[in-house]
């Protein structure tokens, strides 16, 4: 049975007084991000590996859950800005929100401000960029969750490898879907990630794979292999990449960076996948949920949420926010009985380019998204957290797109996230609180 979330009628005495309280948090915010002294050289906040025991995160024995979100612009800006500026202020916030891990690309193939520029040929001034956004992570107490490659164009992703192949004259197939059984692609891959993963940090000595600053990797964002529908390709990749990685890296978790949709090897979730009275098309993408974050090199799953994208036709909100909910209890049932293992949706979005979009509807599909989590987490389930689709800073027009926000700028959001922040906190024992969470949740500062 899925329920609708109640909306709460809120009447204007009770809205009066968190509005002031909040006008004064946008000051001390404004004041606060003026503060932009660093020291690299004063003990950085000590941070444990997060570690996975059944389907939860432990953190210093505690189980963590996560309220995340995405900014995948951290290491671009630095580089464009040519400093950390808008990633410290983004830090900044975001750990005033109770938010404890960003999501991130470490990638940048080919074209402007690349990371990588042509096969295992790396530009040292962007290294130092994403060395930067790493110390800044730290420094405020934030996990990354950092992502390695993009099966999307943006940033190159996997058809700026199948170019290069061609140009270097060994790929096999100008389908970009080469990226994924072509043999010479895969080295290409596999000497990126061991270049990654063995990276000393030039602002803290410190090499990638040992800072327990990096939460985790995700192996590529949002992964179709529409070449092959069996799902064999997308899932071998997945498994000589993953094993690859743990050869390295003994440190981390991994995940996927699926987006949740079911394949053939589960035949009884097709449902679950979106109108499947219009055709199967989601599970012919390659990709296979279950199957995919099955693997033991796998640490978590994890899927995203998009209800606009995905739902075609004339679809109701509230059909929006059902689906949503059964999507996400789908998952994390996969999470607690099929795959033991912790479940993220690590994007979820709202966007406001529907023809009725009220900023209003956005809150509440927030609200529903944190509800099944914080539903799981109560009852120790497998839906372990969740990254918003994406957060900016103020003056970033051109990062943004159909989802992004500036939370402070909308009260009632901000609201809803830091509350989400503060009950999932208090699962792991309002006397572990410390640093922002303790003020925000225990001391009711709202900012
Ligand atoms: C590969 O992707 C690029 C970028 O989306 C596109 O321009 C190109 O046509 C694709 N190649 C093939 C063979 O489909
Ligand atoms: C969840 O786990 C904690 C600690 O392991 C335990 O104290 C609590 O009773 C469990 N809650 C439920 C609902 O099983």
């Amino acid at each position: 049975m899925l329920q609708h979330p109640k909306s709460k009628m809120v009447g204007w005495n009770s809205l009066f007084y968190p509005i002031v309280a909040f006008a004064s948090c946008l000051v001390f915010i404004y004041f606060s991000f003026g503060d932009f002294s660093i020291n690299y050289n004063t003990p950085r906040p000590e941070l444990d590996f997060v570690r996975v025991v059944g389907s939860q995160f432990v953190v210093e024995g505690r189980p963590f859950y996560v309220n995340g979100w995405n900014s995948y612009w951290l290491m671009d800006q630095v580089a464009r800005d040519r400093g950390t500026g808008k990633v410290r202020a983004m830090m900044r916030a975001g750990s005033k929100m109770g938010l404890t891990v960003c999501r991130t690309w470490a990638f940048n193939d080919g074209g402007y401000y690349a990371l990588q520029t042509s096969p295992g040929r790396f530009d040292e001034r962007i290294f130092q960029a994403l060395d930067q956004v790493i110390a800044e992570a730290n420094q405020q107490g934030i996990r990354l969750l950092l992502c390695l490659v993009n099966n999307l164009q943006a940033y190159g992703g996997k058809s700026q490898y199948v170019q290069w192949a061609m140009e270097e004259g060994v790929g096999l197939s100008s389908s970009n879907d080469s990226f994924f059984y072509d043999p010479s692609i895969r080295r290409y891959f596999k000497s990126y990630v061991k270049t990654i993963l063995t990276r000393k940090n030039t602002v803290t000595g410190v090499e990638y794979r040992d800072d327990p600053t990096i939460f985790g990797w995700e192996l590529i964002n949002e992964p179709r292999c529409m070449t092959d529908s069996s799902g064999d390709t997308l899932h071998d990749w997945i498994e000589e990449m993953a094993t690859f990685m743990k050869s390295i890296d003994k440190n981390h978790l991994l995940t996927v960076g699926l987006e949740g949709f079911y394949g053939p090897t589960s035949p009884k979730r097709l449902t679950v996948n979106p109108q499947p009275e219009l055709g199967e098309w989601a599970a012919l993408l390659g990709s296979d949920f279950i199957r995919n974050s099955k693997l033991s090199t796998i640490d978590f799953a994890s899927a995203h949420i998009y209800p606009d994208h995905w739902l075609k036709g004339n679809i109701q909100f509230e059909d929006k926010l059902e689906y949503t909910s059964l999507w996400m209890q789908s998952h994390i049932e996969d999470g607690d009985k099929e795959l033991k293992k912790p479940v993220m949706f690590t994007e979820f979005g709202y966007s406001n380019l529907n023809k009725d979009y009220e900023p209003s509807q956005r809150d509440r599909f927030f609200k529903v998204v944190f509800d099944v989590i914080y539903g799981s987490a109560k009852k120790n389930g497998s839906g372990a957290g969740t990254f918003l689709w994406q957060l900016l800073v103020a003056g970033m027009e051109d990062y943004n797109d159909d989802f992004g926000m500036v939370p402070w700028e909308r009260p009632s959001m901000y609201r809803i996230i830091t509350e989400h922040s503060c009950r999932l906190a208090s699962l792991g024992g309002s006397a572990h609180m410390k640093g922002d969470i303790k003020d925000l949740c225990l001391h009711r500062r709202i900012c």
